[in-house]
C-alpha cells in the first residue's frame, strides 16, 4: 500500500496555516513526513509553527508571508516555491463576513471572494500541472457546510463556499485519470478564531463546535476516498436533511439560525 507521504509528498503547501484548521492540517501533514510550505499573513505564527514542525518531525519547512487577497499572490507563491516538488496543495485560507448583505462593505466582500475563490482557483491551476505530470498528488479545498444552501445573514460567504465545493467536485473528475485526488472538506461549526472574528458567539451555537484537529484529520482521511468530507455526525445529518427538504424552507431556517448566533451588542 502506498503511504500518505509517497502519494502526496515530498512537499505540501498549506494556506492559512497560521491558525485554526490550517494549523492542524499542517501539523498532521508534517507528522506523515511531508515537508510543508506554510502560507498566511502572520509571519510570527508561521515561523513558530515551522520551528515546532522541524524539531518534532525532522522535516523541512518554508514560510511564505502572503496576502492571498492580492492580485499577485499566486505568482508570488509560485516564485517562493520554485524548485520544490509539490505533491499536495491545501487551499484552506479563508474568512467569512456576517451581516445583512446590503450592510456589509462591498470592497471587503470582493476581498473575501478573492481569498476564498480566486486564490484556490489560481493556486490549483498553478500547482496541479506538476502533479498531473507525475501522475500523483492531491488538492484539498476547505469549503464549508455553509455551501449547501443559501445563508441569509452571511449570503456572500456561503456563496463563496458553494463555489469551492462545485469547483472541487468538477476538477476531481478531470484530474482523477491523472492520479490526482481532489477533496472538498466541508466543516460545520468549528472552534477557531474565524467564527469569533466574524461575530459568532460560541455559546449561542446550538451544536457543539468541533475541534479543528478533528476536522483536519477527517479531511486527510477522506482524501483519495471521497469527493466531499463533512466531519461530524450532526453536520452529516444536517447535510442529508438539507437535500430532502424544500430549498426555500431550508434557507429560511438556516437564516434564522445564523442570525441567532451573533454576539449581543456590548
Ligand atoms: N471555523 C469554522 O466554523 C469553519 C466552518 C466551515 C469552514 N471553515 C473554513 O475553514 C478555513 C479555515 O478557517 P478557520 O476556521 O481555521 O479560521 P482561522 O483560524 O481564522 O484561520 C484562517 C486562516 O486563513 C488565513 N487567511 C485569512 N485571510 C488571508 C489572506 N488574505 N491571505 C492569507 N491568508 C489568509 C489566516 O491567516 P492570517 O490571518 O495570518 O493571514 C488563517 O491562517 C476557512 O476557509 C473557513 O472558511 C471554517
Amino acid at each position: 500500500m502506498t503511504s500518505f507521504r509517497d502519494r502526496y509528498g515530498p512537499w505540501a503547501i498549506v494556506t492559512g496555516a497560521s491558525s485554526g484548521i490550517g494549523d492542524e492540517l499542517a501539523k498532521r501533514i508534517a507528522a506523515c513526513g511531508i515537508h510543508v510550505v506554510l502560507v498566511a499573513r502572520r509571519r510570527d505564527r508561521l515561523e513558530a509553527l515551522a520551528s515546532e514542525l522541524e524539531k518534532k518531525h525532522a522535516i523541512e519547512t518554508r514560510v511564505v508571508e502572503l496576502d492571498l487577497g492580492s492580485e499577485q499572490a499566486c505568482a508570488d507563491l509560485v516564485e517562493a516555491t520554485k524548485g520544490l516538488e509539490i505533491g499536495l496543495l491545501v487551499n484552506n485560507a479563508g474568512f467569512g463576513m456576517k451581516g445583512e448583505f446590503l450592510d456589509l462593505d462591498v470592497a471587503e466582500q470582493r476581498r473575501m471572494i478573492a481569498v476564498n475563490c480566486r486564490a484556490p482557483l489560481e493556486l490549483t491551476h498553478a500547482f496541479a500541472p506538476q502533479m498531473v505530470a507525475r501522475k500523483r498528488g492531491g488538492v484539498i479545498v476547505v469549503a464549508s457546510a455553509a455551501a449547501f444552501q443559501g445563508l441569509p445573514g452571511t449570503a456572500a460567504y456561503s456563496a463563496t463556499k458553494a463555489f469551492e465545493v462545485l469547483f472541487a467536485e468538477g476538477i476531481r473528475e478531470e484530474l482523477r485519470p491523472f492520479g490526482v485526488d481532489v477533496l472538498a472538506l466541508c466543516p460545520g461549526p468549528t472552534d477557531t478564531e474565524g467564527p469569533r472574528r466574524t461575530g459568532v458567539d460560541p455559546d449561542k451555537v446550538p451544536v457543539k463546535m468541533m475541534h479543528p484537529g478533528d476536522v483536519a484529520q477527517a479531511g486527510l482521511d477522506a482524501l483519495g476516498a471521497r469527493a466531499i468530507s463533512i466531519p461530524g455526525f450532526v453536520n452529516k445529518l444536517a447535510y442529508f436533511l438539507v437535500r430532502l427538504l424544500p430549498r426555500a424552507f431550508v434557507t429560511r431556517i438556516a437564516g434564522k439560525l445564523i442570525r441567532s448566533v451573533g454576539k449581543s451588542p456590548a
